[in-house]
């Protein structure tokens, strides 16, 4: 697919078939994850990937909205003991949502479908999904992906909007 095809294309997929998504496909995602930029090239990114499906029950109640049925689940975390030091700290959350868009990106190539559901910064979203998974104290799960084969398909869209856009010439 055209990469200007997977941008319109990827919406967000809430719905799927019971399919198991394969390996080769799992590999596939997280190769695009680690492909993101990063601030000073840290990547301070870690990758949880749940196909168990206990866990994934668990994970419908991570949050308010993210009760998602799907054979498989990514959950993007931020490994504070690799990110910038003082206030550059933060950065880790941007390079974390490129990973996860990366993500994204590749799911609708890929023909899956995916929605991301935040976590950070709900403190105790953050709580029960490191509790769920025992994530360590210095890593910060910033969402949970659920993937899977879509059962749904939203349309395509365009979002572009002119009066968004500053032009300073
Ligand atoms: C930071 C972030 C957090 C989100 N959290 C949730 C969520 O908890 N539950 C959910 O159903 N969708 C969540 N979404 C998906 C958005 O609702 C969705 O991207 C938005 O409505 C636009 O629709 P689209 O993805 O189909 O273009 C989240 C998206 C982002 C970027």
């Amino acid at each position: 697919m055209e990469l200007k095809e997977v941008l319109l294309k990827r919406r967000s997929v809430r719905k799927f078939t019971d399919e198991p998504v394969s390996e080769e496909m799992i590999e596939e995602l997280l190769h695009a994850a680690m492909s993101g930029p990063s601030a000073c090239n840290k990547k301070p990114w870690e990758f949880y990937v749940v196909t168990n499906a206990e866990k994934l029950e668990e994970l419908k109640s991570a949050s308010k909205f993210s009760k998602f049925s799907s054979k498989l689940a990514i959950i993007v975390c931020g490994n504070l003991s690799r990110a910038l030091p003082m206030q550059m700290a933060s950065y880790w959350i941007q390079d974390c949502s490129a990973a996860t868009e990366n993500i994204l990106l590749r799911v609708t190539d890929l023909g899956l479908g995916a929605v991301w559901c935040g976590i950070y910064p709900q403190k105790r979203a953050e709580e029960s999904v490191r509790e769920m998974l025992d994530i360590p104290k210095t890593q910060v799960p910033l969402n949970v992906i659920f993937i899977g084969h879509p059962a749904e398909e939203p349309d395509a869209r365009d979002q572009y909007e002119e009066k968004r856009i500053h032009y300073i010439k």
